[in-house]
């Protein structure tokens, strides 16, 4: 008989000769990914023995997520949220120093071509909603303002849809905005309340969602990017502590430390100065950036 391995496939040594075939692989980085991702996939099949019914089922599943996608639809990227897959590579690529603001997802709906406007500028271009303010500083890691700091900001409106959701309903680039800081670091520019929404839920990603008694909802928030030179891009959001799924959101992108106050502020004369005209919601918050090499 022949001593040696003869590289036959069994269940027991599966991960083994697999793992042996790529032994020739040209890029060692994409040897070591295959190696661990070889070991964990058998690991997870020899655990859950499916039956050939249950593996059509998953394969299935991956085929209606790739037919989903589109130019404008990563149904694999919503796969990667719901998995709270693309929060944890958001956390490793993104250790931040105690005390700087924290990152989260950039999510589907940002528009790079945002204008720039004027500091104080209302981003709500069709007023609906419940006026807001919001205002802050940016800082480094000292307490220092940041000076030329910019603040991309895009958000949902007061129905939870944003403007590229709604072509023809809501005017182009509502609810967005591109602001600079002075010497102060100070930023400040009014919209409206947004309103908690589901993510994209019509495809493979929401069945699976509505399957596992998983609600589709993001609670509200404001994106931001912020970029400055000799600093870290930080992409993050706000998010409103009072909304009935902040403990829920659908792609886990809440973190303690991004949840804002927003006050009810009623307060005639500010109201006048600002421009609404009655009652105002008040958020106030300070991003911290960590210096490093931008983008
Ligand atoms: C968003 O917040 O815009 C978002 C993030 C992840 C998936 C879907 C939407
Ligand atoms: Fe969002």
């Amino acid at each position: 008989m022949n001593a040696k391995p003869n590289g036959y496939f069994t269940e027991e040594n599966s991960v083994e000769v697999v793992t042996a075939r790529n032994a020739g692989a040209k890029d060692a980085r994409l040897k070591q990914v295959m190696e661990v991702v070889t070991r964990k996939l058998h690991e997870a099949v020899k655990e859950i023995e499916p039956t050939q019914d249950e593996w059509f089922q998953a394969i299935m599943f991956l085929t209606k997520t790739g037919h989903m996608c589109t130019d404008w639809r990563q149904e694999f990227i919503l796969l990667s949220d719901v998995l709270g897959v693309s929060m944890l590579v958001d956390a490793i690529n993104n250790r931040k120093p105690s005390g700087a603001s924290e990152s989260t997802v950039l999510g589907p709906f940002h528009v790079a071509d945002a204008p720039e406007l004027p500091m104080g500028a209302n981003i709500c271009l069709d007023h609906k909603g419940e006026d807001m303010v919001i205002s802050g500083r940016i800082l480094d890691t000292d307490g220092k303002p940041i000076s030329g700091a910019v603040l991309d900001v895009w958000q949902a409106n007061d129905e939870g849809f944003y403007d590229v959701q709604q072509k023809g309903i809501q005017p182009d680039f509502n609810l967005r905005g591109v602001f600079r800081t002075g010497a102060d670091g100070r930023y400040w520019f009014r919209a409206v309340k947004p309103k908690f929404y589901p993510i994209p839920d019509d495809g493979p990603v929401g069945q699976l969602l509505n399957a596992l008694g998983r609600d589709p909802y993001r609670p509200a928030h404001l994106h931001f990017i912020l970029k400055a030179d000799g600093f870290e891009t930080l992409v993050t959001h706000i998010f409103d502590p009072d909304d009935p799924y902040i403990a829920t959101d659908a792609v886990f992108g809440v973190k303690q430390s991004l949840l804002a106050e927003f006050r009810k502020v009623d307060d005639a004369a500010r109201a006048k100065v600002l421009g609404f005209k009655g009652w105002f919601w008040d958020v106030e918050f300070d991003f911290v950036l960590t210096r490093g090499a931008g983008t």
